[in-house]
């Protein structure tokens, strides 16, 4: 299951997104928001983040206008390493390396087609596993 969640500023992105998993047959739930009125982009990057350190989502896809403000908000969440993408190795290389579990795009810097390839990188790419990279992501982790 993917959560994923956006403000105002992620919203048209987030249905370009959406359209991507059904169309993939992907599982996700949408925790909002639901139309372009404005929203404070915290309230979804709790909600999803919550959802994946729950477990009731695997990976979490997060959009705002620039996706900064979301993914900051996001890393603030014990447990979740998010990844701000606009390339396509950088959501690969985040998943090797970091094992990062939230991805986040800014709806006003890229175009849905790139999107949607650096969300199937994303996706379709697995944590390395290696000793090196466990050790730093232990590292990440505050109490
Ligand atoms: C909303 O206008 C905008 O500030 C927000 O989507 C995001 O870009 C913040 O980082």
């Amino acid at each position: 299951m993917i959560g994923i969640g956006s403000d105002h500023g992620g919203y048209q992105l987030k249905q370009e997104i959406i359209k991507y998993l059904d169309n993939n047959q992907i599982q996700y739930k949408d925790y909002g928001c639901y139309d372009e009125s404005s929203h404070d982009y915290p309230d979804y990057a709790k909600k999803v983040c919550n959802a994946v350190v729950n477990k009731e989502c695997q990976k979490g896809i997060l959009i705002c206008g620039t996706g900064i403000g979301i993914s900051i908000a996001a890393n603030k969440v014990k447990g979740i390493r998010a990844a701000l993408c606009h390339d396509c190795f950088s959501a690969k290389a985040t998943r090797e390396h970091n094992d990062a579990n939230v991805l986040a795009l800014g709806g006003r810097i890229v175009g849905p087609e790139l999107a949607l390839m650096i969300v199937d990188n994303f996706l379709n790419t697995d944590f390395s596993g290696d000793e090196r990279h466990i050790k730093r992501i232990n590292k990440i982790e505050i109490d």
